[in-house]
């Protein structure tokens, strides 16, 4: 792995600086972006949309920010990227709940040749936690005896359930598992940032893999990070294009 003398860091984490960022949604995760750009110091959040100044959503203004990142609802995610993709800047969607419409939203992107990242889960831990699942259910499926369960556990004001987070492990297992159908059990419990597990059950005994994420700031470097990669490339991409996990 090529390193760079001075900051002793992989070529591909060197980070851009002094971008300017639009804050498409300022709610918990909002605030905790905004956090983390403050604490790294290197770039400028030039707008900031909450629900109280909407009427500042233009494609005016958007055209300021060299990347916007979206952390809304799921009613109102598709919209707002398809406005930046008509202001031509790239975007970062954290917000979940619109799966169902990414395939559209995916065709519109790239033949407008617009640049979008996309995770219901900007975590690096999730990310690798993912892969982690991969490669157990190429390993379970070899052994039918064993059943696959999840559960996920959110705070209560989650809007979506069961979580984007569990559908994305749910669809990474079932590349590998088909023979069964996967529940998922949903829970909200106050103030849980987001837990998530899976269980291959047998018998006679089990396998359990779990992520628990401690706080929003994982997810908001993980944002932050992909908005410094996108800047400058055109395409649609998931988080793992960035952190290059296969
Ligand atoms: N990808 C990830 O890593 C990750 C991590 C955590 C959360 N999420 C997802 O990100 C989204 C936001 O999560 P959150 O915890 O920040 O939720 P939140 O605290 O409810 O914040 C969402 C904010 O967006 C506002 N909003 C609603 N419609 C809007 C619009 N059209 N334009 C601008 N702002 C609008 C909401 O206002 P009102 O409250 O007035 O409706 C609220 O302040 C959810 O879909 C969540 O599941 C993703």
């Amino acid at each position: 792995m090529k390193l760079n003398a001075d900051l002793k860091l992989p070529l591909r984490f060197q980070k851009k600086s002094g971008m300017k960022i639009a804050l498409i949604g300022y709610g918990k995760m909002g605030k905790a972006i905004e956090q983390s750009i403050i604490q790294q110091g290197k770039h400028e959040v030039v707008l900031k949309i909450s629900i109280d100044n909407l009427n500042d959503l233009t494609v005016e203004n958007l055209k300021k920010a060299d990347v916007a990142i979206e952390f809304t609802s799921p009613e109102s995610a598709v919209k707002n990227m398809l406005l930046c993709l008509k202001a031509a800047v790239p975007v970062v969607c954290g917000s979940t709940g619109w799966l169902g419409k990414f395939e559209n939203v995916k065709k519109e992107f790239e033949n407008n040749k617009g640049a979008m990242v996309f995770a219901s889960n900007f975590s690096i831990g999730v990310n690798l936690f993912f892969a982690i699942n991969n490669y157990a259910a190429s390993l379970f499926k070899k052994h039918p005896q064993y059943e696959v369960l999840m559960s996920e556990i959110h705070h209560t004001e989650k809007k979506d359930a069961p979580s984007g987070t569990a559908i994305s492990i749910k669809k990474i297992i079932e590349q590998h598992i088909s023979s069964q159908a996967i529940p998922i059990e949903a829970l909200r419990i106050e103030n849980v940032v987001g837990t998530h597990n899976v269980l291959f059950k047998s018998a006679v005994d089990e396998v359990e893999l779990i992520h628990k994420a401690h706080s929003r700031s994982g997810f908001a470097e993980g944002a932050v990070l992909a908005a410094e990669w996108i800047a400058d490339k055109k395409g649609v991409y998931e988080f793992k294009d960035v952190l290059g996990i296969e």
